[in-house]
């Protein structure tokens, strides 16, 4: 990890940190280092788990159990496919289809030159537009798999 690394870990930590008597909040934090780092990498479990004064096999836990966080830094734009109940009534599947297609990298992966990741997310509150996909920050309902390049086209 290098140097600038560390000390954002450091501060996240430190704002983290729950007072005498309180629980402490491990998805928080971890959120909080994901928003800080761009992901929550393997190797600042231990130093997260001795901040928090919980055990590594905790935070380890709730990192793996939430699709949210991720543990590899994704590419300049992340792209989630919503793969929820209402979606997938509405063909997400074909939408996935294309965005493989286009991309050319499966779920989980980065294209070359780190432009795009492509992620799965279950249900963003977008069910009555659905099926959704959502780039960064933006959500778009109602996706269909002819309209995947050109919305891609937008953030190339
Ligand atoms: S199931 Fe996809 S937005 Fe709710």
């Amino acid at each position: 990890m290098d140097g600038k690394s560390a000390v954002s870990l450091e501060v996240v930590l430190d704002r983290c940190r729950h007072g005498p008597g309180q629980q402490p909040n491990i998805l928080q934090t971890l959120l909080a280092v994901q928003e800080a780092l761009g992901h929550v990498p393997f190797n600042v479990v231990g130093e997260i788990a001795r901040g928090l004064e919980v055990t590594e096999a905790d935070v380890a836990g709730v990192l793996s159990y939430y699709p949210d966080l991720r543990t590899h830094l994704s590419g300049r734009h992340l792209i989630r496919i919503c793969m929820g109940e209402s979606c997938v009534a509405n063909h997400c599947s074909r939408v996935l289809r294309e965005l493989r297609d286009q991309l050319r990298v499966d779920v989980g992966e980065t294209t070359p030159g780190n432009r795009f990741t492509l992620e799965k997310v279950y249900c963003v509150g977008n069910c009555a537009v659905s099926p959704t996909v959502i780039i960064d920050d933006e959500l778009y309902g109602r996706m269909i798999p002819s309209q995947v390049a050109s919305l891609l086209d937008q953030y190339r």
